[in-house]
């Protein structure tokens, strides 16, 4: 990676940004196991950092304090998987509590500076899928191809419900609804790499898209690009 956020010439990057629960995380897995290619989940570092804050008492509007934490905790990875004070990151990110937070800490620059060494480190041969909200607008701003997945508020609700449940936590349908709709207007509005698509990106809306076709849709824009 180059200093400018430019990976470096021989690491691809694909970027997939979107709202909460679009699908990114899924549609990004798929790519990158199509292309044989490595993954960064970037919302796990904002929620890995809230929840060490919840858990030590920091303060979730401290952006100084919370600075300190991220750089205290050493976030990093293990391969594909992330770890934090060199311990496996588990599924205890994905509480809806533990989401709420990690967009409220995700408003401070000095936070979002903190975390974004580890994030372009994560570019490295054969190549990157990378999802987010700022991928293609602010940590990879050079990136091949750019992607922003979109879907209804109702149906990114009903899939987060199901995926809660699967995982064995509770989970209320018009709460949930509710929280995403929150979770968006804050990202979307926040002064500092607000949720947007790079003017170059691919928009695609998957509400009426399977995860197949949604991925089988990106894996085309791609070998449009590489010919
Ligand atoms: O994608 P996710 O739901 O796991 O992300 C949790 C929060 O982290 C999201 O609401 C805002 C923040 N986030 C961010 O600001 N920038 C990113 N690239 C990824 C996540």
């Amino acid at each position: 990676m180059t200093p400018d956020g430019r990976p470096a010439p021989e690491v691809p990057v694909i970027t997939i940004d979107g709202p909460t629960a679009s699908g990114k995380g899924t549609i990004a897995l798929g790519v990158a196991r199509a292309l044989g290619w490595h993954t960064l989940d970037s919302g796990a570092l904002y929620r890995t950092l809230a929840r060490a804050a919840m858990t030590r008492g920091v303060a979730l509007d401290d952006p100084e304090a919370l600075a300190r934490l991220a750089a205290a905790l050493s976030i990093g990875f293990a391969g594909d998987a992330l770890t934090a004070d060199g311990q496996a990151v588990g599924d205890e990110i994905r509480q809806e509590a533990v989401g709420a937070a990690a967009s409220r800490i995700a408003v401070y620059p000095a936070v979002r500076a903190c975390l974004l060494p580890a994030q372009r480190a994560a570019a490295r041969t054969p190549g990157l899928v990378a999802d987010g909200r700022d991928m293609g607008t602010v940590v990879f701003p050079r990136a091949d191809l750019k992607v922003f997945l979109t879907a209804s508020a109702a149906s990114r609700a009903m899939r987060r419900h199901k995926q809660l449940i699967e995982k064995g936590f509770s989970a209320n349908f018009d709460d949930l609804l509710q929280d995403l709709q929150e979770r968006d207007a804050r990202d979307a509005s926040r002064e500092h790499a607000p949720l947007q698509a790079a003017p170059e990106a691919v928009v695609l809306d998957s509400t009426h898209l399977d995860i197949h076709e949604t991925i089988e849709r990106v894996l085309q824009e791609w070998h449009r690009r590489v010919g």
